[in-house]
């Protein structure tokens, strides 16, 4: 079932977007991540008690896009689980009254209208864009990656879908990164267009050496794309140099002038990588009303053991 989005009536209505679809691969190898993601897609990995593709989706959902499709690959059956109706353990928490908990079960199938589509072989990101194809139709649309967490308190995704509608062509999301992290990333040549966060991009390279990267700006997992990118993804060979097909793709639609960069400035975390994981783990932990106090007051006093002062509870002891 598609969610209705009802505006608060004290509100005047958002602007109609052109924009209603999104999708999100989650058909990676998530090899950084092994032996974890041997039997789990990565995008299942839980950030504090949800799977990681959770807020994925809600902040599709919370930027309007109530069509979601999953680009699926070998695990598909947890992420589609997931986000479906779980009969038995509903009627569990129905018939002990926990009402909470199954509202908790209950809300990844209610954020959207979710979809699965299955990409086979992981042959990169851009071939899984391509896999959606039939699904968007002739329709502008958001990919957001399953792994990439954006905070769930920043708009980027919103300020994305407006500079689309406006400015039409793609989009995509920058976050500038200092120059010895940027090998990592699709980076963009940029020029300014007299919006303080939306620059033109005029070229993309994948995976720069600093001293050959054409800026500072790296792409992040969130793209407003114009169904153009399916003819020029369609003349890419699958398989062909991994997963820089869709920055492949990009640059050719940048060449003709129709790609803008949101420039973002907020925090924004790779869950498929372990150090990052952690990082994201933590931080969402200590914002949470339920966990965080508690947490943070531990995590003090574990910061204060590694850097060797004495824990509270052994003075207590001590004393
Ligand atoms: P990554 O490069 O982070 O995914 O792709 P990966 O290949 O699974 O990770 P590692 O490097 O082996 O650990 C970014 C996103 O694109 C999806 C991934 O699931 C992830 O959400 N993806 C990647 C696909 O859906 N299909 C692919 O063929 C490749």
């Amino acid at each position: 079932m598609g969610r209705m989005i009802t505006p608060h009536p004290s509100r005047p209505a958002a602007p109609a977007r052109t924009v209603r679809k999104a999708v999100v691969p989650a058909a990676g190898l998530g090899t950084r991540f092994l032996p974890a993601t041997k039997a789990t897609p990565k995008e299942m990995l839980p950030v504090v008690d949800k799977p990681a593709i959770q807020y994925v989706v809600e902040e599709a959902a919370a930027a309007g896009l109530d069509d979601v499709l999953m680009v699926t690959g070998r695990h598909k059956r947890a992420i589609e689980d997931h986000f479906d109706h779980a009969f038995e353990l509903e009627q569990a928490l129905a018939a002990k009254g926990d009402t909470v908990r199954l509202d908790a079960v209950r809300d990844p199938a209610r954020l959207a209208s979710i979809h699965h589509i299955r990409q086979g072989d992981p042959l990169g990101l851009g071939h899984a864009v391509l896999c959606a194809r039939r699904h968007v139709g002739d329709e502008p649309f958001a990919v957001l990656l399953g792994d990439d967490l954006v905070d769930p308190r920043e708009t980027l995704l919103s300020r994305m879908l407006d500079v689309r509608d406006r400015r039409l062509g793609s989009v995509v999301a920058l976050l500038e990164v200092p120059p010895e992290q940027i090998h990592r990333y699709g980076c963009a040549a940029v020029e300014p267009t007299g919006e303080e966060d939306v620059v033109r991009v005029t070229g993309l390279v994948e995976k720069p050496d600093p001293e050959h990267a054409p800026s500072r700006y790296a792409v992040i997992g969130r793209y407003v794309l114009d169904p153009a990118v399916f003819g020029v993804l369609e003349r890419t060979a699958p398989g062909r140099g991994g997963e820089d097909q869709l920055t492949d793709a990009l640059q050719e639609l940048a060449a003709g002038g129709t790609v803008h960069g949101v420039v973002f400035k907020g925090l924004r975390h790779d869950t498929g990588d372990k150090a990052d994981y952690l990082r994201t783990v933590v931080r969402l932990a200590c914002d949470r009303p339920d966990l965080g106090p508690e947490f943070v007051s531990w995590l003090k006093e574990f910061v204060a053991e590694l850097d060797g002062a004495r824990p509270t509870h052994h003075r207590d002891i001590a004393a």
